[in-house]
């Protein structure tokens, strides 16, 4: 069997690993090709070193643009290379522009898709995320679902029949990467100036269109950080930056310290050292479930809604509405006693999924 993941942004890079690694074991053709969504090393170069993840096969070097732009070059410039590798399935990956046009070139060519992390709904229809999603679940031919939650959305949709419960790969790579660490195999991670390690702090960040991109709400969202009482390790995505900078909103301020984006092995140490999250990261509030740390994140809504349980997650939309002493209260709060349950799966998700693509 030969098999095309189409890969181009940070989070496909993280599922990538534990598949590329599932591949590695079997003796099946696994081509990896890179849309170049992402270009900058701390967003790319250093999830294929630090994951073990074999170098792409094929590079695109799409790079940023607005939504079509960005989706209709990397659909042009995936027709010729899948058309020339002939695959037996094209995996595409979570909801980015480079999923759906993977989604789409495959199926205008009659190339079956599989789509890892299926059935994901925040049923908001403004998140970029949410259309690639929704188009790319309705184009492929195989809906590999993370969670029951993901498998009911599909049935929902239609979908049953093409809907197959594979659990999630980010448990695969988040546990094993977690006992890395513990194991002393990763270096400490290096927070921004000012965090200092030993003592309690908070690990943020802040990436979403719908955070970053309107002046108010991304100057709303880091006054509430800037207004904690402890550390707050921003770990800046360049397009906080980019926004921020346009904006005029300064980040560095009160308990706010900025640092660059870590490597995944570095992030699942800073995870561990700190007190607890907050975010508008998908893989992130998963992360911090995974590794038992409070998380709030900053949307209304979540597709992660297991999270939620026991209070391991808090949504918070608006801190400014919550009142000064109620977000610091919620930002600041300690891990839940309740245990977590395992709603992600056991962590072989990967090899599960190329059993699935080999029987199918
Ligand atoms: C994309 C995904 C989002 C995912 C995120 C993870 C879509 C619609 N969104 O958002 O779901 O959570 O990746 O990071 O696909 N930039 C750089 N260097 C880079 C990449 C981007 O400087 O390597 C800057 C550019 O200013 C660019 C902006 O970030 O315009 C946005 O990049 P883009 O790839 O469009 O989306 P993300 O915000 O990264």
């Amino acid at each position: 069997m030969k098999v095309i993941s189409v890969v181009g942004a940070r989070p496909q890079l993280v599922k990538l690993a534990p598949i590329a690694a599932a591949f590695a074991k079997s003796d099946h053709r696994h081509v990896i090709v890179h849309t170049g969504q992402h270009y900058d090393a701390d967003l790319s170069d250093v999830f294929f070193s630090g994951l073990g993840i074999p170098d792409p096969d094929v590079h695109l070097g799409i790079g940023s643009g607005s939504h079509g732009a960005q989706t209709g070059k990397a659909l042009a410039a995936l027709d010729p290379v899948l058309a020339a590798e002939e695959p037996d399935w094209v995996l595409v990956y979570g909801d980015t522009n480079s999923t759906l046009a993977g989604a789409l070139s495959a199926v205008k060519q009659h190339l079956p898709v599989a789509h890892l992390e299926a059935g994901l709904r925040s049923f908001n229809r403004r998140m970029p995320e949410e259309h690639n999603r929704v188009l790319t679940d309705h184009a492929a031919d195989l809906l590999l679902a993370p969670t029951e939650e993901a498998m009911r959305h599909l049935a929902d949709e239609g979908l049953a029949a093409r809907a197959v419960l594979a659990g999630d790969v980010m448990v695969d790579v988040c546990l094993a990467v977690r006992d890395a660490v513990r194991a002393g195999e990763h270096p400490r991670p290096v927070l921004p100036d000012g965090v200092d390690t030993g003592a309690p702090y908070l690990l943020a960040t802040v990436h979403r269109a719908e955070n970053t991109d309107d002046p108010q709400r991304l100057a709303g969202l880091i006054d509430a950080l800037a207004d904690l009482p402890v550390p707050v390790a921003l770990l800046a995505h360049p397009r906080l930056v980019a926004r921020a900078e346009e904006h005029g909103v300064k980040l560095a301020r009160g308990a706010v310290h900025v640092g660059r984006p870590l490597p995944y092995g570095a992030m699942v140490a800073a995870v561990l050292g700190s007190t607890g999250v907050v975010t508008d990261s998908g893989g992130l509030q998963k992360e911090a479930y995974l590794l038992a740390r409070p998380c709030t994140t900053l949307r209304p809504e979540t597709e992660w809604t297991e999270t939620l349980a026991d209070g391991w997650n808090h949504l918070v939309p608006e801190p400014g509405d919550l009142g000064r002493a109620a977000w610091i209260d919620t930002a600041t709060r300690p891990a839940p006693a309740a245990p977590r349950g395992t709603p992600y799966g056991d962590g072989r998700a990967a090899e599960r999924v190329v059993k699935i693509l080999e029987e199918r």
